[in-house]
């Protein structure tokens, strides 16, 4: 498994949109905390968010080739972990039609990734902008109003319930708590 500065120098050469770089940090520190709730492998879990999105501004245009060409470009430097690969495809299972989620990683993935967005709008609501600002009583109450940040599909993020036997509430706790912890390198 490539070690977590390697994952980084790739995704910062192919990824230059601060705020990309800034949701992909997001989604690993949320995977290291949903790693570390299932007593999984925090490194392997981390690595997966951080790594997911690094294709996108290269495939913004061709959807269908998002995170295609980033299990390419992992595999040019000989990271072939099958877990990882197949966790990574499976996020963008609706335009590629390959890998759709199956397992505790990859569906951590697929909630977590819209959940990061909705806690991010929220935070910039705030009069602070900061993330010690936000409570998860402020989230709950911005996620039953389906206005507010209207391109965040609650239902992916609802999805936790089914899949992973957590709560909403409990998620987002969950995930909050973990962005908080590095609030600074999200500039939040
Ligand atoms: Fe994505
Ligand atoms: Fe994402």
């Amino acid at each position: 498994m490539i070690a977590r500065d390697q994952a980084w120098q790739l995704l910062t050469a192919k990824l230059a949109n601060q705020n990309l770089r800034r949701h992909c940090l997001s989604v690993e520190a949320v995977m290291r905390a949903l790693a570390k709730h299932f007593q999984a492998d925090t490194e392997k879990w981390g690595l997966v968010g951080l790594l997911h999105d690094g294709d996108y501004e290269v495939s913004k245009d061709q959807p269908q080739k998002h995170t295609l060409l980033m299990v390419e470009w992992l595999k040019e430097i000989d990271e072939n972990d099958p877990e990882i690969i197949s966790a990574i495809l499976s996020h963008n299972f609706a335009h590629t039609a390959q890998n759709p989620p199956q397992n505790q990683l990859e569906w951590s993935l697929n909630c977590c990734d819209e959940l990061t967005g909705l806690i991010v709008a929220v935070t910039l609501v705030q009069p602070s902008k900061k993330l010690i600002d936000v409570t998860v009583e402020s989230i709950m109450k911005k996620w039953s109003q389906k206005a507010f940040a209207a391109g965040v599909h609650r239902e992916q993020i609802a999805a936790c319930e089914e899949r992973l036997g957590i709560p909403v509430r409990d998620f987002v706790t969950l995930s909050l708590v973990a962005m908080q912890g590095i609030a600074s390198e999200i500039g939040l």
